[in-house]
């Protein structure tokens, strides 16, 4: 059964696209065929094998990477199937795209690299022989399958590095609001929280535990039927605390293109690599839909909101970004049938 033919819950907003959105949209995809600039890539999406493409992308084009590749597992993608290998060939795996990025990046530059615990060593290994080790985030994923022998596997990782010691970091955009269970008084006064939003709120320095994160599920606007989404919310905190607005964010391996989204709602510009013709089209859908909504779940007034407040739920504005490649004319997703 493909995609299209799934029956689909009444209030169910996964994007679907039928043959009129395809052919509308596949003339906007970039397939490059010779040497490209900074400006020809920029809020582009590039339809491409990753090793072909990049020996036609210039030097010093990207200020934030952030790698999002098949992890050491058995997956399907659209019908092309990546193979779970041993760590070696993992490792050589991680190494014949990685070696290559260097060159593209601007001095400062930082990096993001989403791995699961299985991949995570090798994945820290192959990183650190091209870029300067910083940090390991853990976010919680909601999901997760029961194992009988096991314990239930519920984090994923990502490895934060960055060219040189000279790189941006801008904490103060990633806060995070969180319920207070002891709310201190001092002369009466709330101390250093505040009542809003029906809870009581503290404003926090974000950490690397990320346990405010919900994987995209049939009724949110952002999901899609790609098998290994991020969420948007995820890769808003990598941008916000990693880039300036209008640096360029790089993908390349884009998927259903949330890091493109995420990128286009907080006025970054973005280059997206993916090899899968469908994938890219859903991430055109995605940007044009951004237009006409531009709010991130669980984003909003500047701070990242903990899971399950009302302000995490509802879909906060921001104001919309304008793009080259955007056609206002399309359709909000609809609701499938
Ligand atoms: C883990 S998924 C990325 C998901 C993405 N972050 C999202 O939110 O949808 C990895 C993607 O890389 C793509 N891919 C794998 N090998 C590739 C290659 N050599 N060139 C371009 N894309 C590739 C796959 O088709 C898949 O969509």
């Amino acid at each position: 059964m493909t995609t299209a033919d799934k029956k689909r819950a009444p209030r169910n907003r996964t994007l679907t696209l039928d043959d009129t959105d395809r052919a509308m949209l596949r003339p906007l995809l970039l397939r490059p065929d010779a040497p490209l600039s900074d400006s020809e890539l920029a809020d582009r999406v590039i339809c491409a094998d990753l090793m072909e493409a990049i020996d036609l992308l210039p030097d010093r084009f990207v200020d934030l990477l952030i790698l999002d590749p098949p992890y050491n597992l058995d997956k399907e993608f659209n019908g092309r199937r990546f193979s779970k290998r041993n760590d070696s060939e993992y490792a050589d795996y991680l190494d014949s795209w990685l070696s290559g990025m260097p060159r593209l990046l601007k001095p400062g530059a930082s990096v993001y690299l989403c791995c699961d615990w299985h991949c995570s060593g090798v994945c820290a290994q192959v990183l650190e022989k091209y870029f300067t080790l910083r940090n390991r985030i853990v976010w919680q994923r909601e999901k997760g399958r029961a194992a009988k022998s096991n314990w239930k596997n519920c984090t994923e990782d990502i490895w934060f590095a960055t060219c040189g010691d000279d790189y941006f970091f801008d904490a103060g955009a990633v806060r995070q609001k969180r319920r207070v269970l002891a709310p201190y008084r001092e002369n009466g006064k709330p101390r250093d929280w505040e009542e809003s939003d029906g809870g009581k709120f503290r404003l926090t320095a974000a950490s690397n535990f990320w346990d405010d994160i919900s994987i995209p599920y049939w009724s949110m606007p952002e999901n899609t039927d790609h098998p290994t989404q991020k969420p948007e919310k995820l890769i808003a905190k990598l941008i916000l605390a990693s880039s300036r607005p209008g640096d360029l964010v790089f993908d390349p391996f884009s998927g259903s293109g949330t890091t493109a989204v995420a990128a286009r709602k907080l006025g970054r510009r973005f280059a997206a690599v993916e090899r899968d013709e469908e994938f890219c089209l859903w991430t055109l859908a995605r940007l044009q839909n951004a237009v006409a909504n531009p709010s991130i779940q669980g984003y909003s007034d500047g701070v990242f909101w903990e899971r399950n407040t009302q302000r995490e739920q509802q879909q906060s504005r921001l104001k919309p970004q304008t793009s080259s490649n955007s056609c206002s004319s399309r359709k909000e997703a609809k609701p499938s049938k």
